[in-house]
């Protein structure tokens, strides 16, 4: 009598997982396309984010033409300082460590021929210090001409670029 009754408790506890299991397996296959669907938009999604990672990485650096509307010259003056030990500015002031600036905006890079750039400044030399140029360079000489001889880290900071250049502007007039 106990045998019977453990043997139809066990048999009942099967049926209830093999519906269990089949319905399950049914369950499945019903929702299978709602998830291959959310695979889908996840795949989409997954390059997505890829790409604006890489694109905060190799973010260009921002126009400074707009900044330089309201540079403020006299702050560009003080910023010339992490410039004076290797660059001139005054007309007919002869080169230091690095060539003169007088003039620089507007000259064509790498162009002055009494003065001895790296190789790699002279292979720019077909291209003009516009503001834009000097805004690169200024922001990070060794990105921009790459081998320069220019050894200064860069100038973090925009309204300070802005500032400087338009200091620079000024120093041809
Ligand atoms: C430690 C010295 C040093 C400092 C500081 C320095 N420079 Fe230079 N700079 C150089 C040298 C050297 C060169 C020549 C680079 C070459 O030939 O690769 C140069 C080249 C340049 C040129 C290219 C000139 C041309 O005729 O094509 C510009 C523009 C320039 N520097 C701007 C600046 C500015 C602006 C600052 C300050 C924010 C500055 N540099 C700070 C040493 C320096």
């Amino acid at each position: 009598m106990n045998n019977f009754e453990l043997n139809k408790i066990l048999a009942a506890v099967l049926v209830a997982l093999l519906a269990a299991k089949v319905f399950d397996i049914a369950g499945n296959s019903l929702v299978a396309p709602v998830v291959k669907l959310k695979r889908d938009v996840l795949v989409v999604a997954i390059p997505e984010g890829g790409s604006a990672e890489h694109s905060v990485k190799e973010k260009a650096l921002a126009a400074i033409t707009p900044l330089l509307a309201t540079a403020n010259i006299a702050n560009g003056e003080k910023s010339f300082k992490k410039c004076i030990q290797c660059h001139a500015i005054e007309k007919d002031k002869p080169h230091g460590i690095g060539p003169s600036l007088w003039g620089i905006v507007g000259r064509a890079i790498g162009s002055l021929s009494n003065y001895a750039y790296s190789s790699a400044m002279k292979e720019k030399a077909s291209a003009i210090w516009d503001v834009e140029a000097l805004n690169q360079f200024i922001h990070n000489p060794r990105k921009f001409v790459k081998g320069t001889k220019m050894t200064f880290m860069g100038i973090e900071t925009d309204q300070e670029r802005a500032d400087l250049i338009a200091y620079l502007q000024k120093a041809a007039h």
